[in-house]
């Protein structure tokens, strides 16, 4: 059997110049937990050129998503930007990954960070109920340059509260905080700034950042994870694994140099 689903484009969406988004056809028999990523490509030269690609739809939705840059001579994203509805992609067929809600010990409050693509995951995660069940308030912070590349806006504030099977958990548990660095916003700044000055929990109305309380989960560039890392491990938090469940979990953002 091969290691490979072959599913076809069904829609494409170009958010920015360097930022896209896609749907595919689904395999029943593809399996994933949400916040997990598979490895998915195009066949080049009659090869499988395959990229790792966090899962935006969640385990329970018919279509697979994907959110994607644009690098201009990137041997993946600069053939995969062009791909129009109908096209074959190639999914592989085991999804895996540490952003999983099980990987974190209980906690009253989830902040899911994530700058640039590495909101893919927390768009699977936010149309779960469970993380709801687990968390009292899901807090979604991304960060970015611009105001466009902040994907996803609309469907997080628009769509998904009216949505008739989270609808209801989004409207009460989930906070959407979207950042920018580098033009005016209501919300400016990095998220390691935000965090360490303690803007981001007053903006949000929840306490300052507390072990006991606090969960974190990290999807973004290397630089933002380091740096994250640091804040995190100052004040004592842990890291969780599928050994062992933590305080924060992590993953970079697969981005395409
Ligand atoms: P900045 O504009 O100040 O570099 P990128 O497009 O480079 O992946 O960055 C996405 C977002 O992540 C940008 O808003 C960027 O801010 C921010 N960022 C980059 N590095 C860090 C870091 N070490 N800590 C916090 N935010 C970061």
């Amino acid at each position: 059997m091969s290691n490979f689903n072959q599913e076809s484009v069904l829609s494409v969406h170009h958010w920015t110049d360097t930022l896209f988004s896609f749907t595919t056809t689904r395999a029943p028999s593809f399996r994933f937990a949400n916040g997990q990523f598979a490895m998915i490509g195009l066949e080049v030269e009659g090869k499988p050129l395959m990229r790792a690609y966090s899962l935006v739809s969640s385990n329970y939705e018919d279509t697979l998503e994907f959110l994607s840059i644009k690098v201009p001579d990137g041997p993946l994203t600069s053939r995969l930007q062009h791909i129009r509805v109908g096209d074959p992609i190639i999914v592989g067929r085991k999804a895996t990954g540490t952003l999983l809600i099980d990987n974190l010990t209980p906690g009253r409050n989830l902040y899911l960070i994530g700058t640039g693509t590495g909101l893919a995951p927390f768009m699977s995660l936010i149309k779960d109920a469970e993380t709801y069940d687990r968390f009292e308030r899901v807090v979604l912070v991304h960060g970015c340059r611009k105001v466009t590349e902040l994907a996803y806006g609309e469907r997080i504030t628009e769509e998904l509260p009216r949505s008739d099977l989270i609808g209801e958990l989004v409207s009460e548990k989930l906070i959407y905080y979207p950042t920018v660095t580098r033009e005016p916003f209501r919300n400016r700044g990095r998220i390691t700034d935000l965090v360490t000055s303690g803007k981001l929990f007053a903006d949000v109305g929840l306490p300052p950042l507390d072990r006991e309380q606090d969960r974190m989960m990290l999807c973004g560039s290397p630089e933002l994870l380091r740096d994250m890392r640091v804040i995190l491990d100052e004040r004592g938090f842990e890291e969780g694994s599928h050994a062992e469940a933590g305080e924060y979990v992590v993953e970079k953002a697969f981005v395409e140099k």
